[in-house]
């Protein structure tokens, strides 16, 4: 059965999307089987994933309004090695048409329902807002992992973010977890990056993932090839940062299922 993974923050540009394309890539390269799910009207990780978004016969927005079968709206992302479902910016039209649906927070749950089996992990890349689409992502998800860049404002709006998620898993998913924080775009050579990553650690020991991505052009540049980093450039210190998260989090995955069972 897949885990089902939010990747959220309601920053934009802090590399949601970047870690989507790359994680899902390399969990495959780990032998996994990935379905990424757009859930951006920008349709980044759609176009990031080699798929054009302004010719699609299906979206992710036909999925959630239920005209169309999720499976039929799915397409392989070539050099990524998943599957995708894509995202245009018909996605802008869903929030209004979610709110006037009955059940419209539950729409992606029930919708990933009958293939939840068929894969190992399930991520989705979340616009930055808590719109109705981040909500869906949330009821849809075990748990959120939360990609954040080390600077001022980081912590405060960390907590926001923490904060909202819990209320919205209280109301509507209980078993939602804080999966896991990301520092991205990382450059230790800043010393307010050291000081926040400090901070990171003392309060969220637990929940900060060790591997930290660093700055690197490389991952700026894959997505325009419509490529993962992996395939791009596959020594490159970016493709290397998400091969070791992947690594992480199964790792992470395996120890927390070990305890469960004790
Ligand atoms: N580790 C990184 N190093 C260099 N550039 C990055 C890195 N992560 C993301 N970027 C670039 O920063 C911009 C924002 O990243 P993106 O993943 O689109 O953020 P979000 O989805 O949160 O808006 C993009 O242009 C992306 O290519
Ligand atoms: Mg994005």
């Amino acid at each position: 059965m897949a885990k089902v993974f939010a990747i959220a923050n309601q920053k934009g540009g802090v590399g949601k999307t970047t870690t989507c394309i790359n994680l899902a890539a390399s969990l495959v390269a780990t032998k996994r089987h990935v379905l990424l799910i757009d859930l951006d009207p920008q349709g980044n990780a759609t176009t990031g994933s080699g798929v054009d978004k302004l010719t699609l016969e299906h979206s992710i927005y036909d999925v959630l309004i239920g005209d169309c079968n999720l499976v039929d709206a799915m397409q392989f992302s070539e050099h990524g090695g998943y599957q995708l479902l894509p995202a245009n910016r018909d996605l802008t039209a869903a929030e209004v048409t979610l709110l006037e649906m009955q059940t419209k927070e539950n729409r992606l749950r029930n919708a990933l329902a009958p293939i939840r089996e068929n894969y190992d992990y399930i991520l989705i890349d979340c616009p930055p807002a808590l719109s109705m689409l981040t909500i869906n992502a949330l009821v849809a998800a075990d748990g959120v992992i939360i990609p954040m860049q080390c600077e001022y404002y980081a912590l405060e709006g960390l907590s926001d973010l923490v904060n909202s998620i819990q209320r919205i898993g209280k109301l509507l998913n209980p078993s939602l977890k804080i999966e896991g924080l990301l520092r991205t775009m990382y450059d230790p050579r800043i010393s307010l990056t050291n000081d926040v990553s400090a901070q990171l650690k003392e309060h969220f020991p637990e929940t900060l993932y060790q591997t930290v991505i660093p700055r690197n052009v490389r991952l700026a540049e894959a997505p325009s090839f419509g490529m993962p980093a992996l395939v791009y450039d596959k020594q490159s210190r970016g493709a290397l940062a998400y091969l070791a998260l992947a690594g992480e989090l199964v790792r992470r995955q395996r120890a927390n299922r070990h305890t469960a069972n004790v």
